[in-house]
C-alpha cells in the first residue's frame, strides 16, 4: 500500500530541535528554534500565565466545543491588542477575527481562504523568510515567489529593490510581511519604510498578509503593532480601507508554545463584508480542524482583559525583551574581542529573537559537529537561547568558524 511513500527529509527547524534533544553532549547549546529560554536555560512559565490558568481552572465550567471561530472574549481581546481598543476599524466591526491553532493555524486558514476566494493570486514572501511560509502557502495550492529583502552586503533591507518588485506585482497579489522581528534576519522595516510601502500597496491593490509572531520582542507591544495600525488607517485610491490579513501568535509573547494560541484577523471594507469573510473563515476551519481548543485561548483572554494581569504580563514580556538585548550585547562583546576589526554591529541592531550571522551551511555544520552549537542552516541563531552561562562558549565557537 505505502511502498511509494518517501522518507520525510525533516523540517529545517523542528527536526534540528529534535536532534538537539537527542545529542548527549552536556555542553550543547540550542540556538536553533525560536523559543525564549530564561537565563537558566528553561522555557519560563510566566507569573501572569500561572495566575490566569488558576482563574480559568477555578471556573469549573464544562468544556463544550467552541464555535468554529473560537471564543468571543479571546477574539475581542486580540482585536484590541492588535489594533488598539478604540480603533475605528475595531469599533466599526470591519475586522473578522478567528482564534487559531497558533499563528501557523491562522496562516493556513488564511491561505485556504485566499486559494478559494482569490484564485489566481500568487503569494510573495521576503527573501529570505521563515522556512515554513513557502510550504504553507504552497500546501494551500498557491504559487509562492520572493521579493528582495535582506541585503547581506549591508545587513539592512534592500528597500528600493523591494519597492521596485512590489510596484510591478499584479493587483490582488498577496504580499507576506513580517510586522516586527523579522524571521530569520532580525532586520525590520523602519516606520518610514512602512509609510512608503503601504501607500504603494494601496495604490497597486495588493493584499498584505502580516505575520506577527513576536509582538513585544522588538520595541514593545504597542510599538510592534505599528504596521497593523498603519495598514488599518490606510485607504485605497477609491477611499475604501485597505484589506489585509494579520496572523498573530501568543506562543512566544506569553510562553504558551504547546497551547497553540493564535488568531487570524482580516481587515475588510465594512462590517457586512467582515461578516461574510468570517463565515468563510469558519468554513475553512470546519474543513481542517472544526474548532480550536478552549484552554489556551482563555488564558490569553484573561491576561488581556484583567488589568492587573495585563500589567504583569507587559512587565514579564519587557523582561524577556531586555534579556535578549543583554545577550546581544554580551555576544557582541566576546565576538568583537575574538575577531578584531570585524563589523559585528548587526548583532546589536537586529530586533527580536533572531540574528542572521551570514554563516554558510558548512560553518553551521561544523558548529554543530565540533562545538555542539545548534543553529538553523540558513545562518540564523536564536539569541534567546543564550544565557550568562553559555554566551561565552557560544561566542567562542562562533568565532572559531568565523575566523
Ligand atoms: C522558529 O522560527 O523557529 C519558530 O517560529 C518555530 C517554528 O515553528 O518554526
Amino acid at each position: 500500500m505505502f511502498e511509494s511513500v518517501e522518507t520525510y527529509a525533516g523540517d529545517p527547524i523542528l527536526s534540528l530541535n529534535d536532534d538537539f534533544q537527542k545529542d548527549p553532549r552536556p555542553n550543547k547549546i540550542n540556538l536553533s528554534i525560536g523559543i525564549y529560554f530564561d537565563d537558566a536555560g528553561r522555557i519560563p512559565v510566566l507569573e501572569s500565565v500561572r495566575r490566569a490558568e488558576h482563574a480559568v481552572a477555578s471556573r469549573d465550567t464544562p468544556k463544550p466545543y467552541l464555535p468554529m471561530e473560537g471564543a468571543a472574549n479571546m477574539r475581542r481581546a486580540v482585536q484590541r491588542l492588535l489594533f488598539g481598543a478604540e480603533h475605528p476599524a475595531v469599533t466599526s466591526g470591519r475586522i473578522a477575527t478567528i482564534q487559531s491553532i497558533g499563528s501557523s493555524g491562522g496562516l493556513k486558514v488564511g491561505a485556504d481562504f485566499i486559494a478559494r476566494w482569490l484564485p489566481g493570486s500568487a503569494v510573495w514572501v521576503s527573501d529570505p523568510t521563515w522556512d515554513n511560509h513557502r510550504s504553507m502557502f504552497e500546501g494551500a495550492g498557491l504559487n509562492v515567489n520572493t521579493y528582495p529583502y535582506y541585503d547581506p552586503a549591508t545587513g539592512g533591507v534592500r528597500f528600493d529593490a523591494m519597492l521596485d518588485t512590489v510596484r510591478e506585482l499584479p493587483p490582488r497579489s498577496v504580499v507576506l510581511l513580517h510586522a516586527c522581528c523579522h524571521n530569520p534576519t532580525g532586520v525590520d522595516l523602519t516606520r518610514e519604510q512602512w509609510d512608503r510601502l503601504i501607500p504603494l500597496i494601496a495604490e497597486r491593490d495588493l493584499l498584505p498578509y502580516l505575520d506577527l509572531a513576536y509582538q513585544g520582542f522588538g520595541d514593545g507591544i504597542e510599538e510592534d503593532a505599528y504596521a497593523v495600525r498603519a495598514l488599518a488607517g490606510a485607504r485605497r485610491p477609491d477611499g475604501k480601507p485597505v484589506a489585509f490579513f494579520v496572523a498573530n501568535s501568543f506562543s512566544k509573547s506569553m510562553s504558551l508554545y504547546g497551547e497553540r494560541c493564535g488568531a487570524l484577523s482580516v481587515a475588510c471594507a465594512d462590517a457586512a463584508e467582515a461578516d461574510r469573510v468570517l463565515g468563510q473563515l469558519k468554513f475553512a476551519v470546519r474543513r481542517i480542524y472544526s474548532s480550536p481548543p478552549i484552554h489556551g485561548g482563555q488564558i490569553v483572554a484573561v491576561i488581556l482583559d484583567e488589568p492587573e494581569l495585563r500589567a504583569r504580563w507587559e512587565d514579564e514580556l519587557g523582561g524577556m525583551r531586555e534579556r535578549i538585548r543583554a545577550m546581544r550585547q554580551a555576544l557582541h562583546r566576546v565576538l568583537s574581542a575574538q575577531l578584531p576589526g570585524r563589523d559585528l554591529d548587526y548583532f546589536l541592531t537586529q530586533r527580536g529573537m533572531f540574528s542572521y550571522t551570514g554563516l554558510g551551511a558548512a560553518q553551521v555544520d561544523r558548529l554543530r559537529e565540533e562545538h555542539g552549537l545548534y543553529m538553523v542552516r540558513s545562518g540564523r541563531i536564536c539569541v534567546a537561547g543564550l544565557n550568562t552561562s553559555n554566551v561565552e562558549a557560544a561566542a567562542n565557537a562562533l568565532a572559531a568558524v568565523m575566523r
